[in-house]
C-alpha cells in the first residue's frame, strides 16, 4: 500500500526544496554517459511535482543548476542548459493544465540568451497559476543571493538600526515564498552545498541513498512522514511546545 495513506493532511509542509544529486553517478552505473542521468532526472522532477500535489504542499523548489556547476566541463553545461531550455518550454502546457505556477531563483545576468528567454516566457504563461508555486534554482548560490540581498539593502538607504529579519527575507530571491520547512537531498551526501542557507534556518533535513533518477511518488512520501515524525520545537522546550 502506498505510504501516501498514512501522511496527516493537517501537517504537510507549505515549502518542500530538494538538492537533486546523484545523476551523474547514477548514469554511470548503467553504463551510460552523465547526460543521460540528467534526461532521466526530468521524469523525477514530474513525480515530485505530482506528489508534491499530491500532498497538498504549496511550493516546491528544487536545486537545478549551481553557480558552481559552470566549471563543469563544456559539453556537459551545454547540454544541461539545452535540457533545461527545451524541457521549460515543452512542459508549459502541463504545467498550466495542473495549475502550476512556474518561477525561477539565480543570477539571470549568467544565463545564456536562450535560457533566459525560456525563463520569461515561461513565468509569464503560468503566471496565473495557483496550486503549486514550482521554483527552479538556476545558476544559484546562496552566497550569491545573500551578496546580492546586502548590496540592495545598502543601496536601499536604510539605516543601520531599520535592518531586521524580515527585510532580510524580502531581499532574498525567494522574497514573498515561505522558509522551506523540509529540505530533502539525494544520492547519500550529507551537506547542503550553497542551497537556501538563509532560509533553511528551521528546516528538517531529509537525505536518501537514492540518486535522483530514482526519485519516486513513495519517496517523496517517506521524507514527509519523516517531516511529520520529527518535534520542531525552534529552541523552545518540548514542554513549552505542548502548551
Ligand atoms: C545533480 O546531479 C544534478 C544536476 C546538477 C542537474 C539537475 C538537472 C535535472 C534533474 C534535469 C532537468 C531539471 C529540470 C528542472 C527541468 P550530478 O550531476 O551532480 O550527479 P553526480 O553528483 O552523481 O555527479
Amino acid at each position: 500500500m502506498s505510504l501516501f495513506s498514512q501522511i496527516r493532511k493537517d501537517r504537510v509542509p507549505s515549502h518542500v526544496a530538494i538538492i537533486m544529486d546523484g545523476n551523474g553517478r547514477w548514469a554511470k552505473s548503467q553504463g551510460k554517459d552523465r547526460v543521460f542521468g540528467h534526461f532521466q532526472g526530468v521524469e523525477s522532477v514530474r513525480n515530485s511535482v505530482r506528489a508534491a500535489i499530491k500532498c497538498g504542499v504549496k511550493y516546491l523548489t528544487l536545486y537545478a543548476f549551481s553557480t558552481e556547476n559552470w566549471n563543469r566541463p563544456k559539453e556537459e553545461v551545454d547540454a544541461l542548459m539545452e535540457l533545461l531550455v527545451n524541457t521549460i518550454l515543452n512542459e508549459v502546457p502541463s504545467l498550466n493544465s495542473q495549475g502550476i505556477r512556474l518561477k525561477f531563483i539565480g543570477d539571470r545576468t549568467s544565463l545564456p540568451a536562450s535560457c533566459l528567454a525560456a525563463i520569461l516566457e515561461s513565468e509569464q504563461r503560468t503566471s496565473a497559476n495557483d496550486t503549486l508555486q514550482l521554483t527552479l534554482a538556476l545558476s544559484y548560490s546562496a552566497r550569491w543571493e545573500m551578496i546580492e540581498a546586502v548590496k540592495k539593502i545598502v543601496s536601499s538607504g536604510v539605516s543601520v538600526a531599520e535592518i531586521n529579519d524580515q527585510m532580510v527575507s524580502n531581499a532574498m530571491e525567494t522574497a514573498g515564498m515561505p522558509d522551506p520547512e523540509l529540505l530533502v537531498r539525494t544520492s547519500g551526501e550529507l551537506r547542503i552545498s550553497n542551497f537556501l542557507l538563509w532560509q533553511i534556518a528551521y528546516a528538517e533535513l531529509f537525505f536518501t541513498d537514492k540518486f535522483w533518477p530514482e526519485f519516486d511518488e513513495e519517496l517523496f512520501y517517506e521524507a514527509i512522514l519523516s517531516y511529520q515524525s520529527r518535534e520542531r520545537r525552534f529552541g523552545k522546550t518540548s514542554e513549552q511546545m505542548t502548551q
